[in-house]
């Protein structure tokens, strides 16, 4: 064998390693590790939680258990879109479970400094009463939203007072707990949203 082939074949070495790291590259959606997405299986979306109810009492995630979440953040201040997703997601369990014997709507404040229990009990017992409206300390409340990927943040109004930018997304949760779903809520009325309810829990 001569000493030579390996310089002769080096450029094809190289072009092979490039073509393969290429492939590699693209495989991973980017530099390995940097922003690398992960899809397998069921997003992760969602988490245990421990919250105060309107009424006051610790709430856990585990105590809806065997039940389907219907989950929606937001915040009682909401000029309007937080009040049009939760009268979407009442007159949809209206159709599909009016009493919350299978699915239970949950709404989380993501304002827990104005969005006392007292405020919240007032606030979803206007969308229907079944609803449960959960609130916490700003680091719990953080860290929930934060596990079901919503963003939100504080921007100042004229006067001293303050509005929340949030997403807007309707999350369904299993009877384990578990995410099977989300619908973004300007996309869907209460007939569309009572139907995917029917086939989905
Ligand atoms: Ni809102």
């Amino acid at each position: 064998m001569s000493r030579r082939l390996p310089l002769v074949l080096l450029p094809v070495a190289l072009i092979m390693a490039l073509v393969l790291g290429y492939y590699i590259w693209q495989a991973s959606d980017g530099l390995p590790g940097l922003g690398r997405v992960v899809s397998e299986g069921t997003p992760s979306i969602g988490g245990p939680f421990t919250l105060i109810d309107q009424d006051g009492r610790k709430r856990s995630s585990a105590d809806f258990r065997g039940r389907y979440m219907l989950i929606y953040f937001g915040y009682s201040y909401c000029p309007d879109v937080c009040p049009t997703t939760l009268a979407l997601m009442g007159d949809a369990l209206a159709k599909v479970d009016p009493k919350g014997a299978r699915i239970v709507p949950i709404f989380i404040t993501i304002d827990p400094e104005r969005d006392t229990s007292a405020r919240m009990k007032a606030y979803v017992r206007a969308f229907g009463p079944q609803f449960v409206g959960l609130t916490g300390d700003v680091k719990t409340i953080g860290k929930v939203a934060g596990d079901y990927r919503v963003y939100f943040t504080k921007h100042p109004l004229d006067g001293g007072n303050y509005g929340m930018d949030h997403s807007s997304v309707i999350f369904l949760m299993g009877p384990d707990g578990k995410f099977i779903g989300y619908w973004d809520d300007t996309a869907i009325g209460p007939d569309k949203l009572a139907q995917e309810l029917r086939e989905k829990t």
